[in-house]
């Protein structure tokens, strides 16, 4: 029952953590993730930097990723990855041979869910579907304690589903993705907006930043939310009413039991999950004749892609010691 390291790899910042067999997080450890422009090698650094940091403290048997991209069937290869420079990168095997530990790759939204459903707000539910909100949207399906992979591996790549017919680039290579309207990027970008505009109700959080336009965040605009800036409360809920417009989307495709929001957008909590319900209720599909799914904060909040990595990797790590 050793511990074993989780990574979550997202389009902003990277995380690092060793986590024991029932979900504890015992040590993090936190930076940003390499510009996009660079290498997929100085990822590759960044991450096998931080392993070897948590080593000198931790006995680590196994490390697992969670990465911010299109994981092949195989968990091997990151096909594709929006906000990396990842293409066609043999991660899974790049890794293992600078840290010589049994490496698992996967999905940062399934990691996430996986997290949920073992020790957070998926328990106990037969039908889950997982979104996080980041840099991107994320996606999962888990049935019976098992993420749907769909044939090559990529399914539930729900955040570039198109809802705005030649609506914002993405850098997927589409226009009007649902990432584009309901992620922390979105949030940024509106805000960015309204303050390049010198809108009146930016006033407050130009004032926050020294007018610096460019040190508005995520993070900022829930704070100020929370404090009742009215331009922040606002740009919460639009992102949330573009959340509840996507989740009853799926909830057409998928019919899930509950939805579980993460990611971190969702600190904003009913600042973000009140409108989205609405907005559910209001778009769901023969509303008032079916069943709902709930829709529930991530309990595991931005820890869940980092735990459920560490944990798959475990899964991993005693079926290559049966093997050998
Ligand atoms: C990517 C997904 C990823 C998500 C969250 C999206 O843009 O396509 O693979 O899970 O961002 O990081
Ligand atoms: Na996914
Ligand atoms: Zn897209």
């Amino acid at each position: 029952r050793v511990p074993t390291v989780g990574i979550d790899i997202g389009g902003t910042k990277v995380m690092a953590g060793v986590v024991d067999a029932d979900g504890t997080v015992l040590e993090r450890l936190r930076t940003e993730t390499p510009d996009k422009s660079k290498s997929p090698k100085v990822v590759e650094d960044t991450i096998t930097e931080l392993v070897l940091d948590l080593s000198d403290r931790h006995d680590v048997h196994a490390v697992g990723i969670g990465a911010a991209g299109w994981v092949d069937a195989d968990r091997s290869k990151v096909l594709f990855a929006p906000h990396l420079a990842w293409r066609n990168e043999p991660l899974r095997d790049a890794l293992a041979a600078r840290l010589d530990v049994p490496v698992m790759v996967d999905n940062d939204a399934n990691t996430a869910a996986w997290a949920e459903w073992r020790f957070g707000a998926g328990s106990g539910a037969e039908h889950l579907v997982m979104i996080t909100l980041g840099t991107g949207i994320g996606g999962a399906i888990l049935e019976a304690g098992r993420v749907k992979r769909g044939t090559h591996g990529v399914a539930g790549e729900f955040g570039h589903m198109q809802v705005v017919p030649g609506g914002h680039r993405c850098p997927c290579g589409n226009r009007g993705c649902w990432e584009q309207y309901s992620s922390g990027n979105a949030l940024v970008r509106e805000a960015r907006e309204l303050a390049a505009a010198d809108s009146p109700v930016a006033h407050h959080i130009l004032e926050k930043v020294g007018g610096h336009i460019g040190e508005i965040t995520g993070p900022l605009i829930t704070e100020l939310a929370r404090s009742g800036d009215p331009m922040c409360v606002e740009l919460l809920q639009d992102i949330g009413q573009w959340l509840g417009v996507g989740l009853a989307n799926l909830a057409a495709a998928l019919d899930p039991a509950r939805f579980v929001i993460g990611g971190g957008v969702s600190d904003a909590d009913d600042l973000l999950i009140a409108p989205a319900r609405d907005a559910f209720r209001r778009h769901l599909t023969g509303r008032g004749y079916r069943p709902e799914a709930t829709i529930v904060r991530a309990r595991l909040g931005t820890d869940a892609g980092m735990v459920g990595a560490a944990d798959l990797a475990r899964l991993v790590a005693r079926r290559f010691r049966r093997a050998n």
